[in-house]
């Protein structure tokens, strides 16, 4: 299945886009792809949500040429035929079954890859937004998610699903759009971010800011050295220690040379340097510290009343997902979200892999989501 990112304007000049925050933001471009088709009722839609540094290509054999490398810059890393971060879970016969499902994938607001984001020009200045770029919250993300599936004719949404950030646009939808949303499948995520997700932000958002080439967010060149550090953080915080003894033990780059040598990096030492630079290559520091932001200041809750009768408002059935070893988003307060949730049942994966073993446990999700979808859609 080969796919291309399409890229298109939601809202203009005439009709700019208002944030909670009070910004506007026009024009607003959003970047998604679709997998399947949309049956005649507009009912068989299931929205994707990726994470922090995703983007829309979730599933697919990745078409890049130059008209998306235009719309798309930071596209510039991704290989033609790549396959989407989330392509062992939507496919013919997959968990998300594009036989019966029309799939969407849309990239959030903040993001540098193709909907409106700090890397975009602001219209005021005609130079990039950059540290300008006004503060987004994950019910701007949503509004902006519910205009684009309304331009693809969706009446109703059987499912929405993601994994961590991913999460959190899910259960926002189920407050934000109640008669629009049919089920939700949050995946080791946070009703409201806790203080523990918080700090670790704080630390990759310092990193990146104490960079001398971050120049107060307005920078000619990506300060590369705190975007990396800021990745690396992440990375521990993604994974756990069982999984990097497992993988690395005491590996040195170069087990035969001298011991003590302080060049000769361990193995962990080079994997967390290499995802660094991996990241450095492919986003923006801008983009970083504005979605971490997006992501600390998630709390449903906000404005509506008590956390736990907030949660109760939500009709949606919901098949909670956490991860046994996720040190960022625990298990425990997985199940604690599908006890707040009214009609929720809750599964657990077991991976050493922590927190990303949400884009590594495919056949683990694949058996809990399938049959999970497969009842909310014979339900009328
Ligand atoms: N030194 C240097 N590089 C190393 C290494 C070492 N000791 N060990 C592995 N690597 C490199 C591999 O060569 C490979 O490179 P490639 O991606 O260019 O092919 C890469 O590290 C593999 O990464 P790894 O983490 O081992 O892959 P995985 O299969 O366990 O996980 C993903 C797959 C998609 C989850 C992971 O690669 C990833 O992108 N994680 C993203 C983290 C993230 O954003 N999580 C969500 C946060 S909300």
């Amino acid at each position: 299945m080969e796919v291309q990112t399409q890229r298109i304007q939601l809202f203009g000049e005439n009709h700019p886009f208002q944030l909670e925050c009070g910004a506007e933001l026009s024009p607003l471009h959003v970047a998604y792809e679709t997998y399947g088709e949309l049956n005649e009722d507009g009912d068989n839609a299931i929205l994707i949500c990726h994470a922090l540094s995703g983007d829309a290509h979730a599933a697919g054999a990745a078409h890049i040429n130059d008209e998306v490398l235009s719309q798309i810059p930071f596209y510039k890393t991704m290989k033609p035929g790549q396959s989407g971060w989330w392509d062992g879970m939507i496919g013919s016969g997959r968990a998300f079954d594009t036989d019966k499902y029309f799939v969407i994938s849309s990239n959030i607001l903040g993001s540098c890859y193709g909907t409106t984001g700090p890397t975009d020009i602001n219209p005021l200045n005609n130079r990039s937004w950059q540290a300008d770029f006004p503060t987004i919250t994950v019910r701007d993300i949503v509004k902006v998610q519910h205009v684009l599936l309304q331009k693809l004719s969706v009446k109703k949404i059987l499912s929405i699903s993601g994994g961590s950030l991913g999460g959190m646009q899910a259960l926002e939808w189920s407050i934000m759009y109640p008669d629009f949303v049919k089920s939700i499948i949050p995946i080791a995520t946070a009703a409201r971010h806790s203080a523990w997700g918080v700090g670790f932000n704080h630390l990759a958002r310092q990193a990146v800011m104490s960079d001398a080439a971050w120049q107060g967010g307005f920078y000619d060149e990506q300060p590369a050295k705190g975007l990396s550090l800021a990745r690396q953080i992440g990375m521990i915080s993604y994974r756990t220690d069982i999984s990097f003894q497992k993988r690395f033990g005491r590996e040195r780059l170069e087990n035969e040379k001298d011991y003590l040598e302080a060049g000769n990096l361990f193995q962990s030492e080079s994997y967390l340097n290499y995802q660094g630079q991996k990241l450095v290559n492919r986003f923006d520091a801008n983009s970083l510290v504005t979605i971490s932001r997006i992501i600390d200041l998630h709390d449903v809750s906000r404005g509506r009343g008590e956390l736990t009768e907030v949660m109760k408002t939500i009709e949606a059935k919901a098949l909670c997902i956490g991860i046994d070893t996720d040190i960022l988003y625990p298990a425990h307060e997985q199940q604690t979200i599908a006890e707040m949730l009214t009609n929720a049942q809750y599964f657990e994966i077991r991976s050493a892999d922590g927190h990303d073993a949400f884009l590594i446990e495919f056949d683990q999700l694949s058996r809990a989501i399938t049959p999970f979808l497969d009842s909310v859609s014979q339900e009328k």
